[in-house]
């Protein structure tokens, strides 16, 4: 069960981004701290390139084999399935708002407004996953299930790592988003650049 332990980690790590994302949106409205635009188009970039293209095609192939083996849960995945599919509007309507506020200073508001949209949306879609979907995939796909689904992942993440430059490496970028978000959710703040 190696992809659910990824799935796991990856829903942790897209929390994170979202979570320092919100706190970053109040701090600026409080006056308490100054907007690092670079930063907020790096973790869009993050939240679009990584939870929307890499993490709903992995958790794809886990949720397919469902209905193989239980009707349970059918309501849910149809859902799931739908809001993965919607990955471009919701991003679009995300990306519009970023251009916007970076455009003209002063459309922060409808940005903070796009943003607190989709993190509401994620965190939602992340809870139906791990409530309902998740437990499913556990109980009822088999051992021979487990062995193909792991070995997909591990081949995904190895073709993808970006350590050879064929792909982002979104780790190390993980890594630099969380070392300039403000702290206590980070470690700075410090400017993002390029
Ligand atoms: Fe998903
Ligand atoms: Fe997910």
């Amino acid at each position: 069960m190696e992809a659910l332990h990824i799935i796991g980690e990856e829903h942790q790590s897209l929390a994170a981004i979202l979570h320092a994302i919100r706190f970053m949106l109040k701090e600026i409205s409080a006056g308490r701290l100054e907007a690092d635009i670079k930063l907020f188009q790096a973790m869009v970039h993050y939240l679009d390139a990584y939870a929307e293209k890499r993490h709903h095609p992995k958790e794809d192939l886990l949720f397919r084999r469902l209905p193989e083996r239980t009707g349970e849960g059918a309501e849910a995945l149809a859902k799931l399935g739908q809001q993965h599919a919607a990955a471009p509007q919701r991003m679009a309507a995300l990306e519009g708002a970023l251009a916007s506020y970076v455009a003209d200073h002063g459309r922060f508001k409808e940005f903070a407004q796009a943003f607190d949209i989709y993190a509401e949306f994620y965190r939602e879609h992340m809870m139906l996953e791990e409530d309902e979907v998740l437990p499913l995939l556990r109980t009822h796909l088999t051992a021979d299930d487990w062995v193909e689904l792991d070995a997909a992942f591990r081949a995904e993440m190895q073709t993808k790592s970006g350590k050879d430059g064929a792909a982002e490496d979104f780790s190390a970028l993980f890594s630099r988003l969380v070392e300039c978000a403000p702290a206590p959710i980070g470690f700075g703040p410090r400017p993002f650049g390029n």
